[in-house]
Formats: C-alpha cells, sequence, structure tokens
C-alpha cells in the first residue's frame, strides 16, 4: 500500500519538476549586460537536479484553495530561487564548507567563491523581481513579496543560518544554557531549524494559498501544514547526514558531527528522531484535513518525505 503511494507521488513530483525546470529555465534569460560566467553560475544553480519540493508545495497549496498552476507557478520559482541562493551560499568555505551539491561540484568549486557569492545575491534579488512583476493582481504580489521577504530575512533563513554556524563554531554565547542542558538544546535547535529551513516551506504554502486567493481559516491551515513538515523535513535532512547514501543524495554525508553541528539524531539519537519526524507528519496531515481530497497532493508529499532518500 505504502509503496503504491509514495510510487504514485514520486510520479507527480517528477512531472510537476518537468513543468517547474521549463518556467525556472524561461526566468533565467539575461540580456547582455549580465557577465557570461555569471549567467553560468546562476543558471547552474538554480537549474541543477533538485527535488523542487518547495515549489511543488507552492503549486499544491494553490490546488488544495481550488487554484491553477498557472497563476501559482511565478511563486513556485521565487521560492526556488531563494532556496538555490541559500545553498549557493550555505556551501561556501565560510559556511559549511562543502564541495558536492545536487551530485555536481558546488557553485564556488565550479566557478569560485566570488562568482558563487554573487550568483546567489542575483538570484534573491531575481526571486522577488519574478514575484512583482509575474503575481496579479499588485496588491497580491506586495503579499507575496513581504512573505517570502520575512521567511528568507534576517529573523528567519538568515537568523537560522546565523545561530548554525553559531553552534557550529563553539560560540555558544547566543545559545540557552542550564543544568537542564538537553531540553534547552533542543529549543535552540528546533528554533534554528524553524528559521532556516522551516520559514521557508511556510512561506511556500502561504504563497500557493495567495495565488489561489485562500481565505485565512486556509491560509492558517496550510501554515500549520508547512511548520510541521520543515521542522520534520529538516530532521530527515539530520538523519540523512548520519545514515544517508552520497550517490543517492548528490551531496557529502557524515559531515555535520564532524563540524560540531547541532542535529537532531546528535542530541536525542536516530530512532527518537525517527520518531519525532513521523508525529510532525501526522500533525502536518491533520493540519489540512479541512481541504478534504483537494489536499491529497499534499498529504502524500508529506508522507513522502517520511521515506525519502535523497
Ligand atoms: C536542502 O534542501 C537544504 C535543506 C534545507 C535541508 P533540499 O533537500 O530540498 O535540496 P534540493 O533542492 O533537493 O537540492
Ligand atoms: C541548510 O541546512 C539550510 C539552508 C538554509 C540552506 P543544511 O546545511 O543542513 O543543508 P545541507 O545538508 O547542506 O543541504
Ligand atoms: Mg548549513
Ligand atoms: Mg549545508
Ligand atoms: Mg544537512
Amino acid at each position: 500500500m505504502l509503496q503504491t503511494r509514495s510510487t504514485s507521488i514520486t510520479q507527480h513530483i517528477d512531472q510537476l519538476r518537468g513543468q517547474i525546470n521549463e518556467a525556472l529555465s524561461s526566468f533565467v534569460q539575461f540580456d547582455q549586460d549580465c557577465p557570461e560566467r555569471l549567467r553560468e553560475a546562476i543558471r547552474y544553480s538554480l537549474l541543477g537536479s533538485g527535488k523542487r519540493l518547495r515549489p511543488a508545495l507552492v503549486l499544491m497549496a494553490a490546488e488544495a484553495c481550488g487554484g491553477d498552476a498557472t497563476a501559482a507557478m511565478p511563486a513556485a520559482c521565487a521560492v526556488e530561487m531563494v532556496h538555490a541562493y541559500s545553498l549557493v551560499h550555505d556551501d561556501l568555505p565560510a559556511m559549511d564548507d562543502d564541495d558536492l551539491r545536487r551530485g555536481r561540484p558546488t557553485c564556488h568549486k565550479q566557478f569560485d567563491e566570488a562568482t558563487a557569492i554573487l550568483a546567489g545575491d542575483a538570484l534573491l534579488a531575481l526571486a522577488f523581481q519574478t514575484l512583482a512583476e509575474n503575481v496579479r493582481p499588485p496588491d497580491v504580489a506586495a503579499e507575496c513579496c513581504a512573505t517570502l521577504a520575512r521567511a528568507a530575512g534576517a529573523s528567519a533563513l538568515v537568523g537560522g543560518q546565523a545561530d548554525d554556524l553559531a553552534g557550529t563554531q563553539g560560540a555558544t554565547a547566543g545559545l540557552p544554557s542550564s543544568a537542564d542542558g538537553t531540553s534547552d538544546l533542543l529549543d535552540s535547535l528546533q528554533h534554528i531549524h524553524a528559521r532556516k529551513t522551516g520559514a521557508m516551506f511556510i512561506a511556500s504554502l502561504r504563497l500557493g494559498g495567495l495565488a489561489a486567493g485562500a481565505n485565512a481559516e486556509q491560509l492558517e491551515a496550510l501554515e500549520a501544514f508547512g511548520r510541521a513538515l520543515g521542522l520534520a523535513f529538516q530532521i530527515t535532512d539530520d538523519l540523512l547526514d548520519v545514515r544517508g547514501d552520497e550517490a543517492a543524495l548528490g551531496k557529502r554525508v557524515q559531515k555535520d558531527s564532524g563540524r560540531g553541528k547541532l542535529t537532531f539524531p546528535g542530541l536525542l539519537g536516530i530512532e527518537e528522531s525517527r520518531r519525532r519526524a513521523e508525529q510532525l507528519i501526522d500533525e502536518a496531515i491533520q493540519a489540512v484535513n479541512i481541504f478534504g481530497p483537494a489536499a491529497s497532493n499534499l498529504e502524500a508529499l508529506a508522507r513522502f518525505v517520511l521515506e525519502r532518500n535523497r
């Protein structure tokens, strides 16, 4: 049973990925004022073999609210642009210092560090240009820009990345400590994951809802789904770093503990981390009950996150 369900959601995501990749490619055709090497680095980072889960979530959220995929596609692409930028910068020597991403050399290895930093900068700007120029009507475009900016910003993705690195470098000054060290660390870890990863999941769901004209109750349900799924996703990312296969993942494994990262398996062990991810997926699925069968793809994608090997 499970296998059938996960096979069909995999096929559905494959199909969406094709449409998303085509749309992404159409947004990275630059004029002659964009230097050739920069253009190549941007396209290399954005159009590589990512899973496209966040843009798929945008499209599925729109679907749950009765909207159509075409109207939601620019928002789907904008989310992937921010995500791609965040990966390019995450891999830099000053951050996680990785040399493999999406099965290929990381952007700074393929090009050079300055080009990778600038390609990331350009992708971030392009995300907001894409929303502002393509989402209609203008008040929805403005709300989409605000939503994505909050998720990408200092109190969300960037703040989470900063604290992720602060932990890594032993500069735990910003992290609480007390006699009950584990629960304080768990709170810190959840706060880091909620910002560095969860915020972009919540934004993806909200953008899909906004593009489909969702009401307040629907937006709230989508955000609750995104909150639980985002944390479950980063827990599975932490688990895959311990137990995953480099060839399937397209990135190095067993790096987190070596770099002193605060992770779920590091803090709670593999079994308990897995149990928490399962519980979060149940919570996510419950949150989108209000949509009935229109949320069946969202539910299937949530289950897929638990079974993923990449
Ligand atoms: C990797 O995200 C970064 C995290 C937030 C864990 P994905 O696992 O979605 O990476 P791609 O987009 O498929 O490469
Ligand atoms: C990255 O988390 C989260 C981002 C905001 C990019 P990780 O550092 O764990 O992601 P991977 O494992 O390198 O893909
Ligand atoms: Mg990182
Ligand atoms: Mg990393
Ligand atoms: Mg990781």
